[in-house]
């Protein structure tokens, strides 16, 4: 059978499987969820072995690694290296989900479950892929390895080491990853850009318990006044981060990439309402939205805890306050001296009456792709074939901090090639991937295999 009819004739399947994949918890940042994780990368090395690859589940200190290879197409021939991670993000909030978020449903074309596009839902599309093309032609043209995490979404604190001591191993001469969005169902994308991000908590402790406000309001400092004092003062009014050299690294952008910017096939009206909002805004004023986006550092807060929140008013001066707070980075930031910047200056906030503790959660480097030479003509060529128009080059506001250190650490460019769209709802309620362009991205692999054999050859 053609590939092109087993693929067709193999839709349903493989979407009943993905489903299955779906169905696992893998939620890497919830304790309860350990042996769901283990459950998962069990379930991903089982599939492996079935369609003919070795596969292995590697323990670490953490989440495992799920390792498979299939290196059939012999030492001349290139060898690809696929990553991707079987983790997912937490699901609350639970009840802002039309249908469960482990019972994956199919509506309008699109597959609805955590993780159908950040990131299962991905990884299925490499694993399909090399079955479909071995089905139909029998062997690859490329080796693979396969690389699944369990940590990216709580910032792949084991894998590092894990590259780091496995160098030979990984070895291959090019990375594949889908992990990223496109553009929009017509605009096939290449991914050039990624930011880097530190991630901090400022705790502040006032009382040594919660007091009642009429005794000792005005008496005492209040930590939660006090921590919302030194949030306002990370930013002023136009939307600058305060810190001191936060910017000094910043790259600034060349005209031309100024210029490939302004042409993205976006605009602002597009972006609200996807977003969701009335008003853009949370950036640099006068600066473009996907400039700020994409091309800009950002200091946000992503959680704040404090005082009574229940139901009805109480009234305490509470003892504690915190606040979860991200930074995001661009080239040439480097996350070690934001981190060092940040702390002192939020230290240098702290108000006399409340003690405070500031620590970090994980940093990543931001990257940038050179998308020139063999990998990029395969990818360009492949997403041609399999969507009928040329890939277009994006870059994006989120972050995967190992891309950058699989691009150093391996020696290898790095290919991010995804098949997610803006608004599918990563990280939130009613995630979503487009069954269209889940095979769409099928297909497009099957032919990146050919392309990357064609241009690596001799
Ligand atoms: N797949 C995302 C990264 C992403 C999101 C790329 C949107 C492009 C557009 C990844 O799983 C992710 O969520 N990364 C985290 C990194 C963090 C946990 C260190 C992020 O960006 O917040
Ligand atoms: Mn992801
Ligand atoms: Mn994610």
């Amino acid at each position: 059978m053609s590939l092109e009819s087993l693929l067709n004739d193999s839709r349903q399947k493989f979407e009943d499987e993905l489903a299955e994949f779906l169905r696992i918890p893998s939620v890497s940042a919830r304790s309860e969820h350990k042996e769901d994780m283990a459950r998962c990368a069990d379930w991903v090395r089982d599939k492996l072995r079935e369609q003919g690859m070795e596969a292995e589940v590697i323990p670490t200190r953490g989440h495992p690694i799920v390792y498979g290879e299939l290196s059939e197409a012999g030492p001349d021939a290139p060898t690809v290296l696929v990553y991707g991670h079987y983790d997912v993000q937490p699901v609350e909030p639970l009840d802002e989900w039309e249908t469960p978020p482990f019972e994956p449903s199919v509506r309008d074309g699109r597959m609805y479950a955590r993780g159908t596009a950040d990131d299962k839902g991905q990884v299925h599309v490499h694993m399909k892929a090399v079955e479909a093309y071995r089905e139909a032609k029998g062997a690859l043209p490329v080796n693979v390895k396969f690389l699944f995490e369990g940590e990216e979404e709580v910032g792949s604190v084991n894998l590092e080491a894990f590259i780091k001591s496995n160098v030979a191993r990984l070895a291959c001469d090019a990375a594949v990853i889908s992990d990223t969005p496109m553009l929009s169902p017509e605009h096939p994308s290449i991914c050039v850009g990624l930011r880097g991000m530190v991630y901090m908590e400022v705790r502040l402790k006032g009382p040594s318990q919660d007091l009642h406000s009429g005794q000792y309001g005005g008496g005492v400092v209040n930590p939660a006044n006090a921590l919302a004092k030194v949030i306002s003062r990370l930013k002023d009014d136009n939307g600058r981060i305060t810190i001191p050299g936060f910017y000094a690294d910043v790259k600034a952008l060349s005209e031309i990439e100024r210029k490939s910017l302004a042409e993205v096939p976006l605009t602002e009206e597009e972006f609200r309402q996807e977003a969701g909002v009335s008003a853009l805004g949370g950036g640099e004023a006068g600066v473009h939205f996907i400039e700020r986006i994409w091309r800009r550092p950002t200091l946000d807060v992503n959680g704040l805890l404090s005082g009574y929140t229940g139901e009805g008013a109480k009234t305490i001066i509470p003892a504690k306050a915190l606040a979860k707070i991200s930074m995001r980075l661009v080239p040439d930031q480097d996350p070690k001296a934001i981190r060092a910047a940040f702390e002192s200056y939020v230290r240098s906030l702290k108000p006399e009456g409340v003690e405070m503790e500031v620590m970090m959660h994980s940093d990543g480097l931001p990257w940038a792709a050179d998308p020139e030479g063999p990998l990029f003509r395969a990818a360009a060529t492949a997403i041609n074939a399999a969507f009928g128009s040329d890939p277009l080059f994006i870059s994006e506001g989120g972050s995967i901090p190992i891309v950058p250190m699989i691009e150093q650490i391996l020696d290898t460019p790095v290919l991010l090639l995804g098949f997610a769209l803006p608004g599918c709802n990563l990280h939130s309620p009613n995630e979503w991937l487009s069954l269209d362009l889940y095979h769409k991205g099928i297909e497009t692999m099957t032919r990146l295999y050919d392309e990357i054999a064609r241009e690596f050859a001799g």
